[in-house]
């Protein structure tokens, strides 16, 4: 049985299709996956090129592979991802080693580049596909997830100034809701308690069922809600241009609905969203987040931040930080702007210094971090539902570790039949995100 190995980088997209890509050359090829590189077959590189350093850190992964390729002539090393679809051969001028070039439209297409490459022994380069035909590969793989991801659109309709992904993962493409109920109750079936709903932007998400009737987001979770074994909803990543008041009023109706939002804002700055081409208002995301507070007063608010974006004055990144002070948002992803080539904001005149940008971000990231403790600190002595995800071990001892409803990680010792169900677990320590607690009930 020939072996594939996938280091996966970026979003939890990436993730998500590099579980298809082992369930395609499974079914396909009988390869079996491994996380032991030099027993590999098939390298195989699942990039992400949102920022200019993700980029470079392909051709350093390539680098390190080179001496695996010197040692097995029959090697296979294949990048993906959104540099593969960005760059296409031009990667082959850098990286001569590699054979196979492929997007994350035509996964489904990796087992016959393999046999054409095999075949032929040219390199191959596939990266574009008008329809996506990978998703019906995710019942080759029955390993239990407790936790699991489904992919329901992909692609980008927005074109935010500074961003990448609508040149990479291409215009929005929606699975429909037949599709994804199938792929939910298969999880459901095989054990499965939380789902995280996918996609570069969920809330835009519109489909049509069999009858021809729309079906928009907060109708998808609806439906999702009904599936008696799912016990938790997640979903990942949404956008404050079309968080409608229907998406809003599920938070009272639909309990499962995780208690905590990831909200990209990017910046507190009117100006520079306006730079940014986001098409909201600070007063309008901060009422989004007043009326979710109306139906969960302790919702958490996550986001992501872009800091020294072309323009932003010391006034605009005051602005940023007073939004942190307003929201109280419980964590963040934050970013210095990084410039991508064939984005309009690619020729905006950039006069600010990495040195103030880096003062930015650690200000920006220092005041985030501080709210974050001060929520898990609040959480010492109360007792939190938490889903039990796995068995882990810290420092040899075995442990149990799941999530709560504003999405911590909790550790605690306890019985392994405790995994998948949701346990009632006091706190009794706080490390930012990591918990410590005692088993109750
Ligand atoms: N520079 C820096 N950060 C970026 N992001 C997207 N594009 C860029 C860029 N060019 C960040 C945004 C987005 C997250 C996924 O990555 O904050 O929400
Ligand atoms: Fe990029 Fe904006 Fe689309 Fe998000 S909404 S993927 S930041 S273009």
């Amino acid at each position: 049985m020939k072996k594939i190995y996938i280091k996966t980088w970026g979003c939890q997209m990436n993730e998500y299709d590099s579980s298809l890509i082992s369930n395609i050359l499974k079914k396909k090829l009988n390869y079996k996956r491994t996380n032991v590189s030099e027993q590999a077959d098939i390298l195989i590189l699942n990039t992400c090129s949102i920022r200019e350093k993700a980029q470079e850190k392909l051709f350093h992964q390539l680098g390190r592979w080179k001496t695996l390729k010197k040692n097995k002539k029959d090697l296979i090393i294949a990048v993906g991802g959104c540099v593969a679809t960005q760059e296409k051969k031009k990667i082959y001028k850098r990286a001569p080693l590699v054979n196979i070039i492929f997007g994350p439209k035509t996964i489904h297409r990796l087992p016959k580049m393999i046999e054409e490459l095999e075949l032929k022994k040219k390199k191959i380069c596939n990266v574009n596909a008008k329809k996506i035909k990978k998703y019906s590969y995710y019942k080759n793989n029955i390993t239990q997830k407790i936790s699991a991801y489904i992919s329901i659109m992909e692609g980008c309709n927005k074109f935010c100034s500074y961003c990448i992904v609508p040149r990479t993962r291409g215009r929005e493409i929606n699975r429909t809701p037949q599709d994804i109920l199938l792929e939910a109750n298969f999880l459901a079936k095989n054990g499965t308690k939380e789902i995280t709903l996918l996609g570069q932007n969920v809330n835009s998400y519109i489909s049509k069922f069999s009858n021809g009737s729309i079906c928009n987001f907060s109708q998808l979770i609806e439906l999702i809600s009904n599936i008696q074994d799912i016990k938790r909803i997640k979903f990942l990543t949404s956008n404050p241009m079309e968080f409608t008041d229907d998406l809003i009023k599920i938070y009272k109706n639909i309990p499962k609905l995780s208690n905590s939002l990831h909200l990209p804002v990017q910046s507190g700055s009117n100006k520079i969203l306006k730079k940014m081409r986001r098409k909201y208002t600070i007063s309008e995301y901060k009422e989004i987040i007043k009326k979710i507070r109306k139906y969960r007063p302790n919702i958490y608010i996550t986001s992501d931040f872009i800091v020294g974006f072309p323009g932003e004055t010391h006034e605009d990144f005051k602005k940023t930080l007073k939004l942190i002070k307003d929201i109280k948002f419980d964590m963040s992803f934050s970013f210095i702007y990084s410039p991508r080539p064939g984005t309009p904001a690619y020729r905006l005149h950039d006069e600010i210094n990495l040195q103030e940008k880096k003062e930015r971000l650690y200000l920006l990231q220092k005041k985030i971090n501080k709210n974050t403790k001060f929520f898990s600190q609040k959480m010492i002595g109360t007792y939190q539902k938490v889903l039990v995800e796995k068995q882990i071990y810290v420092n040899k001892i075995k442990k149990l570790c799941g999530k709560t409803t504003n999405n911590r990680l909790v550790i605690f010792e306890g019985s392994k039949k405790l995994i998948g169900k949701c346990s009632y677990i006091k706190i009794l320590q706080a490390n930012m995100q990591t918990l410590q607690g005692k088993y109750v009930k």
